[in-house]
């Protein structure tokens, strides 16, 4: 289920028609699709907040025969479970989105990367296909334009986290070990099979649809002048009301929380495990890429959680999903784990508890992806609010 902020109005995915998007793509040129995505000033939903009109026009100005569109469903953060939905519901929007973004590109193939516990949605994803297949919604000549040929298969994930970023996605595509490649090249110039790629995230593409459906002002007239439009968020822990929302992007955490019935929350993690823990104290700043910035997941902890088991839990998490190809990453989030586990019994000295930021934060300068760059957030960014839980364990003296 999703949930509005104003429960007298329907979603925004349910009063978009998915086809209106495709009929005003086939009514453009190329160029005039991109200045529309552009002019909405869409940043991708997926937590890296790409411009996806960057992404776009690098693609299509990339040479290559063959192009590709991926729809990034791997959705393996801790705490986002909004692309499920996405998908589950409003599947026909995401296949606009892809076949709008193939048209923009120039691309003729496309595929939906799933993540692997979300087999149970492949039947009902390959229906769809099937019907816009013989809708001409997909295929040769879609809706009748001549040379717009776009067709959209789903390939499934097997379940490493890693395998959501972009790179590490079209590794495990190719049939390799699921690890990030180096960058550059860019995947948009050689991406899957060395191909341009346009690697989105599934919201981004269902956004993607809407603006091409509705146009670009419509959809700024939600979000702040950096982080326009609306954003759907999976929202869980200590909450009475979890689910998957809408809410404008620059929303403040603490009006957030109001609406998910989280008002007495000590922390809430934005984000997913890769994301920064932020507390109560500072429940005024807003979700949007220039301030806190996330893919959807809002973890919230209310007043008798244990921050620092929070830590560990994410470690542990970090630990298992570590490709273990580079150093910092592999190594260092070890060792913050083994230092949290010390922080919680109390015998981790302030000396020690100084040299874990510093390695913290030298993964996340020295890692070389999002995942162990963004190991450490949580850990540090724990020891910075919640001092006090910290140092009634941690002996003083060295
Ligand atoms: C470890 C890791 C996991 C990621 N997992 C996902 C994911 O599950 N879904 C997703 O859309 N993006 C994920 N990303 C981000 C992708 O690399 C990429 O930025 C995104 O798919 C681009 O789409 P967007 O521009 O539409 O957001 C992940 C990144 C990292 C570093
Ligand atoms: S940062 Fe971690 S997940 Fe990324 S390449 Fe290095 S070891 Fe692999």
């Amino acid at each position: 289920m999703i949930s509005s902020v104003d429960k007298t109005c329907p979603l925004t995915f349910a009063s978009v028609d998915p086809d209106a998007a495709l009929k005003a793509v086939v009514g453009k040129k190329r160029s005039e699709v991109l200045a529309e995505v552009a002019a909405s000033g869409l940043k991708g939903r997926g937590g890296a907040g790409f411009p996806t009109s960057v992404k776009w026009n690098l693609a299509a100005a990339a040479r290559g025969q063959e192009k590709f569109v991926i729809c990034n469903a791997d959705e393996g953060e801790p705490g986002t479970f909004k692309d499920r939905v996405i998908l589950s519901d409003y599947a026909d929007l995401v296949c606009a989105g892809m076949t709008a973004a193939a048209y923009a590109i120039g691309a003729t193939r496309g595929i939906i990367y799933l993540r692997g516990e979300y087999t149970y949605l492949r039947p009902h994803l390959e229906d769809v296909l099937a019907r816009r297949r013989g809708r001409s919604l997909l295929g040769p000549k879609i809706l009748g334009k001549d040379g717009f040929d776009f067709d959209i298969e789903i390939r499934m994930g097997a379940g490493a986290y890693v395998c959501g970023e972009e790179t590490a996605l079209i590794e495990s595509l190719e049939g390799n070990r699921g690890e990030p490649r180096n960058r550059p090249p860019f995947p948009v110039d050689t991406g899957f099979m060395s191909r341009p790629t346009a690697v989105n995230n599934v919201e981004t593409l269902a956004w993607a649809a809407c603006i091409l459906a509705n146009g670009a002002e419509w959809f700024k007239k939600h979000g702040t002048e950096k982080s326009t439009g609306l954003k759907l968020f999976s929202v869980s822990g200590d909450v009475e009301r979890p689910g998957v929302y809408e809410f404008p992007l620059g929303i403040t955490i603490a009006e957030l929380l109001r609406h998910v019935g989280g008002e007495n929350a000590k922390a809430a993690q934005i984000g997913g495990a890769s994301g920064h823990c932020v507390p109560a104290s500072q429940f005024e700043r807003t979700i949007a890429f220039e301030d806190v910035p996330t893919g959807g997941s809002v973890i919230v902890f209310g007043p008798d959680r244990d921050m620092l088991e929070v830590a560990e839990n994410f470690l542990e998490f970090f630990v298992e999903e570590s490709c273990g190809q580079c150093t910092p990453c592999r190594e260092g989030s070890r060792k913050l784990l083994e230092g949290v586990k010390m922080l919680r019994k109390g015998t981790c000295s302030m000396k020690y508890l100084r040299e874990l930021c510093g390695l913290g934060q030298t993964m996340q300068l020295a890692s070389k992806c999002g995942l162990g760059q963004s190991a450490p957030n949580a850990l540090l960014s724990i020891v910075e609010h919640f001092k006090d839980d910290i140092l009634g364990r941690t002996p003083q003296a060295v």
